[in-house]
C-alpha cells in the first residue's frame, strides 16, 4: 500500500484511531467498532483524532485573508490585520481604553461582517452609551453573559466573524470550583474559547485586566495559549496610549501603535515622531533619540536628571528604558567620558510613555545624562542614535538610512551617529567613534569631532 494513501481506522465508540484495523478497539475494548475512515476530509466534531500525519510538502496552506479591523494602528500591531479564527489577548490596566479600542474596531468591522460583543463588565445600555460617544455602532451585536458554556454555544451557533470577550476575568465555568477571575477559571475560559475560535472560525479578542504589580490572574497565565498578546499601555491620566504586541504567531512583535484618547474615542497617531520627538531648544538634560520600533523609526525625546546624592547606592531610575541598560550606560559614561556620576542620582524618562528596548537608543540616553550632568544643553536640532559598547566605543546601529530619513522628515538639521554611518543629502551628519567624542560634539564643547 502506498504510504500517502494510508487509510485510517477509527472507533465509532471512543474515537480511537489507528493505521491498522483491530477486531477489538484498543481504546475502549468494544468489539467491531473500528471502521475505515477516509483521510481526505475532516469530519466536524470528531476530526481531530483522525488527522493523519503529513509531510510538510503535503500540507495545504490556505492563507486566509486578514480582516481589516478599521483601526489602522491595531492592524499594524496585529501584523497586517486580524487573522480569522485566531485568539488575541488584549491586556492592560483598567481604564487604559481596552473596551474603547475594541468597540471602535467592532464598529468599523460591523459594516461588512458579523461581529459580537460579549460583555460581562458593562450592561448593554452602558455599551450603547459608549458606542454613541464613538459615533454609533448600530450593527454590533451585544450579549451580556458571563457563563462560559452559554458564550461558547452562542459562538458555535451564531458563528460571527469576530467576537470580543470583555473581559475574560468575568467568565465563569460552573464545573470549576473557584471564583471568576481565578487562574483556573481564566485558563479554562481561554482554552475553551481557543477551541471554539479554531473550530467555528471565529476570531476572538479576549480582554484581560492587568494591574501595575501584575497580581491579577489573567494575561500572564494565558500567554502561551493564545495566538497574539497585545499590551495596551499608557497613563490613564494622560492622553497617549501605546499598543504593542508581546507575542504574535502571525507577525512581528516589534510593531507599535500610538493613540490619543479624546472625547470621541481613540485617535491613531500616524506620526508619533512629531509628537514625541520634539525637544525644547536649549533645555538641559534633553536629547532626541532616533530609535527603531519594529519596522518604523521613531524619534523620542529622552529626558534626564542628575542630582547629587549622599546615598551609598545612588539611585538609577528609568521610565521607558531597561534599568540594566541604564546602569550600563551610566557606568560607561563614568568610566569613558569622565562624568562624575558615582555620587549622583540619575533619572531617565522617555517621552510619551514609550518603552525602548533597542540598543540604537543608547547614545541619546547617554547624551541626555551627559547634558544633565554638565548643565549644558545639547546643540539645537540634533538627534542621535548608536549603540554603546562597554569599551566606550560606539557601534553602528541597524537601518541607519531609515533613521536618518525619519530625522530629515521631521525637519531636524543634524544627526550624531557612530563613525561609518552613511551620509544623507539634507542632514549634517556628525560622526563619533567613542562616547567621549559624542559628548563633546553634542554639547558643543569641541568642533573637532565633527565630519
Ligand atoms: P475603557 O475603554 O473603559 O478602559 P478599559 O476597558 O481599558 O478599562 O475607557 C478608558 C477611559 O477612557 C475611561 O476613563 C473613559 C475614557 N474615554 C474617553 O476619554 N473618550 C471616549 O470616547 C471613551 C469611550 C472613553
Ligand atoms: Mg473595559
Amino acid at each position: 500500500m502506498a504510504k500517502t494513501a494510508a487509510s485510517l481506522f477509527a472507533c465509532s465508540e471512543c474515537g480511537y484511531s489507528s493505521g491498522r484495523w483491530f477486531g477489538r478497539c484498543p481504546g475502549c475494548g468494544e468489539f467491531g467498532t473500528l471502521a475505515a475512515e477516509s483521510t481526505g476530509g475532516r469530519r466536524d466534531g470528531e476530526g481531530l483524532a483522525l488527522r493523519p500525519i503529513l509531510r510538510l510538502v503535503e500540507v495545504e496552506v490556505e492563507e486566509a485573508a486578514r480582516i481589516a479591523t478599521g483601526v489602522p494602528e491595531l492592524d499594524r500591531v496585529l501584523g497586517g490585520g486580524l487573522v480569522p479564527a485566531s485568539l488575541v489577548l488584549v491586556g492592560g490596566e483598567p481604564g487604559v481604553g481596552k473596551s474603547t479600542l475594541l468597540l471602535m474596531a467592532l464598529r468599523a468591522m460591523s459594516v461588512d461582517r458579523r461581529v459580537l460583543l460579549v460583555t460581562g463588565e458593562e450592561s448593554p445600555a452602558q455599551v450603547k452609551l459608549r458606542a454613541a460617544r464613538l459615533g454609533g455602532a448600530a450593527a454590533v451585536e451585544v450579549m451580556a453573559e458571563t457563563e462560559l458554556e452559554t458564550v461558547c454555544s452562542a459562538l458555535e451557533r451564531e458563528r460571527p466573524d469576530v467576537c470580543v470577550i470583555d473581559s475574560v476575568q468575568t467568565l465563569y465555568a460552573a464545573e470549576i470550583g473557584s471564583a471568576p477571575g481565578s487562574v483556573a477559571q481564566v485558563r479554562e475560559a481561554a482554552a475553551r474559547l481557543l477551541r471554539v475560535a479554531k473550530e467555528s472560525g471565529v476570531a476572538v479578542f479576549l480582554v484581560g485586566h492587568v494591574t501595575k504589580d501584575g497580581t491579577v490572574a489573567g494575561p500572564r497565565v494565558l500567554e502561551h495559549l493564545v495566538d497574539c498578546v497585545l499590551q495596551f499601555e499608557g497613563d490613564r491620566y494622560r492622553a497617549h496610549r501605546i499598543l504593542r504586541a508581546a507575542k504574535n504567531r502571525f507577525g512581528s512583535t516589534n510593531e507599535l501603535g500610538v493613540f490619543e484618547m479624546t472625547g470621541t474615542g481613540l485617535v491613531g497617531v500616524p506620526d508619533p515622531s512629531e509628537l514625541f520627538g520634539r525637544s525644547e531648544a536649549g533645555e538641559v538634560g534633553a536629547a532626541v533619540a532616533c530609535a527603531l520600533e519594529g519596522t518604523r523609526p521613531i524619534l523620542l525625546e529622552i529626558q534626564a536628571l542628575v542630582a547629587a546624592t549622599d546615598l551609598a547606592m545612588p539611585r538609577r531610575v528609568a521610565t521607558g528604558v531597561d534599568p540594566k541598560r541604564l546602569a550600563m550606560i551610566v557606568a560607561v559614561l563614568t568610566r569613558h567620558a569622565g562624568l562624575p556620576l558615582g555620587s549622583a542620582d540619575v533619572f531617565v524618562n522617555v517621552a510619551g510613555g514609550v518603552r525602548i528596548d533597542e540598543p540604537g537608543a543608547d547614545l541619546a540616553v547617554a547624551l541626555a545624562i551627559a547634558s544633565a550632568s554638565r548643565g549644558v544643553a545639547m546643540r539645537e536640532g540634533l538627534a542621535a542614535f548608536g549603540e554603546l559598547g562597554l569599551t566606550g566605543r560606539l557601534r553602528p546601529a541597524a537601518q541607519a538610512e531609515r533613521r536618518l530619513e525619519e530625522c530629515a522628515k521631521l525637519g531636524l538639521r543634524a544627526v550624531l551617529a557612530p563613525a561609518g554611518t552613511p551620509g544623507h543629502p539634507t542632514l549634517a551628519l556628525s560622526e563619533a567613534g567613542t562616547v567621549r567624542e559624542a559628548v563633546r560634539t553634542a554639547l558643543g564643547e569641541a568642533q573637532a569631532a565633527a565630519g
